[in-house]
């Protein structure tokens, strides 16, 4: 039996892990532990098997709430909750470093206190900043941090913590750094199902300067059976990359989606950079592939035809997403509104 505390759960990956674990281990019971931002989302939670899902509100950050929380005979805490869009971190760092950094080492000390057999931290390969988009050179476990924006720093601040309790504590700990993931809910701030919603409205997809930065997508379900791989083998102390070998310039990922749903070019928009836009990421994941024995099931294809489906089918999700806060959010970033339907 696995007993598992879940931070963040009922966000994009977060609650695709819980669901993924509840569906595919009987013998597994999850405590979710998640403060519900504007990002976290109970919808994201609905159908679950109840009896082995125990949804509790709170602030990583506030160490009585979690240890209140967090049951006598934990097997791990797997940390996904984080303030996780760089365009708002842009905006304004200060809840960047509460969740992301203060929040991490309160889980840490509350692992340490309860005596929790291992710590999963969920990084992303953001921490190991930007490469050059016409050099054959990918990140690797041994890449040196190197972060570029606030949300990527607070990242990476969180790592050198979890770090330092393994070593100086000895903690269990393990980390892993995945690439950008795609999927169902996916909150419409991120660029996926931010081209998905508008473009199912007919409305235009604001793209970033030439559109030829570089991500590493995969699909949110093959990230979340690298991490139950991670937790269950991964060494103590080590950092795991995540990738699926699939690496898409922005214009050629906003351009599938368009044909894919018999939409026009036309309603790609150019507008200004983002501030310091990191140039591509490329992950080499042949230490989770050969130690872990891990392979990505879907394709880009496959994991796209899936996220496209599922959007387009959960219409009054993405309109209850996109409400009051998001339109202003939109607004402040956009500098033009979304249309209501
Ligand atoms: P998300 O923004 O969709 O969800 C974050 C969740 O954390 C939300 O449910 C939110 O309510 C919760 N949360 C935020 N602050 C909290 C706090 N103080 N206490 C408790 N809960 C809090 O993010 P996501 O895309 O699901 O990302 C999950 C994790 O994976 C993050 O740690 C992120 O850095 C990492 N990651 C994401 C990607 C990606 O492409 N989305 C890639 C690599 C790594
Ligand atoms: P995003 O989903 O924010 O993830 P990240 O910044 O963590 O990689 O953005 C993915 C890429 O899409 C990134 O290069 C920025 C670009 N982008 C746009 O061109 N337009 C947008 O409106 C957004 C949100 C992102």
């Amino acid at each position: 039996m696995h007993k598992l505390f879940i931070t963040g759960g009922a966000g994009f990956i977060g609650s695709a892990f819980v669901r993924l674990i509840l569906a595919e281990i009987s013998s597994c019971e999850i405590t979710n532990f998640d403060a519900l931002t504007y990002a976290g989302n109970l919808d994201n939670l609905q159908g679950l098997d109840e009896s082995r899902h125990r949804f509790v509100h709170g602030d990583i950050a506030d160490r009585e709430a979690v240890l209140n929380a967090l049951e006598e005979g934990t097997d791990a805490i797997i940390n996904f909750a984080a303030e996780s869009h760089v365009d708002r971190s842009i905006a304004s760092a200060h809840e960047f470093l509460r969740t992301n950094i203060l929040g991490t080492q309160v889980l840490l000390d509350a692992a340490r206190e309860r005596h929790v057999p291992r710590f999963v931290q969920i990084s992303t390969d953001e921490v190991m900043g930007s490469l050059p988009e016409d050099e054959n050179a990918f990140f690797t476990e041994d890449s040196p941090l190197a972060p570029n924006n606030p949300y990527a720093a607070s990242k990476a601040a969180a790592e050198h913590m979890v770090n330092a309790a393994h070593h100086t504590y000895g903690l269990d700990t393990v980390i892993t750094r995945c690439g950008n993931n795609y999927g169902p809910r996916q909150f419409p701030e991120k660029f996926i199902p931010l081209i998905l919603s508008n473009a199912l409205e007919d409305q235009s997809i604001p793209l970033y300067g030439d559109g030829r930065n570089v991500r590493d997508w995969i699909y949110v379900e093959d990230h979340c059976r690298a991490i139950m791989r991670v937790f269950e083998r991964g060494r103590s102390g080590e950092v795991y990359n995540i990738g699926a070998r699939n690496e898409r310039r922005n214009i050629d990922v906003v351009k599938a989606i368009l044909d894919a749903l018999g939409k026009p070019h036309e309603l790609i928009h150019h507008v200004k950079d983002r501030l310091g836009h990191d140039r591509r990421y490329a992950i080499d994941p042949s230490k989770v592939e050969g130690d872990l024995d891990w392979q990505p099931v879907e394709t880009w294809e496959s994991g796209l035809e899936k996220t496209i489906r599922w959007y387009a089918e959960n219409g009054a999700w993405i309109q209850r997403a996109r409400s009051g806060a998001y339109r202003d959010y939109y607004t402040r970033q956009y500098g033009t509104e979304i249309s209501a339907r």
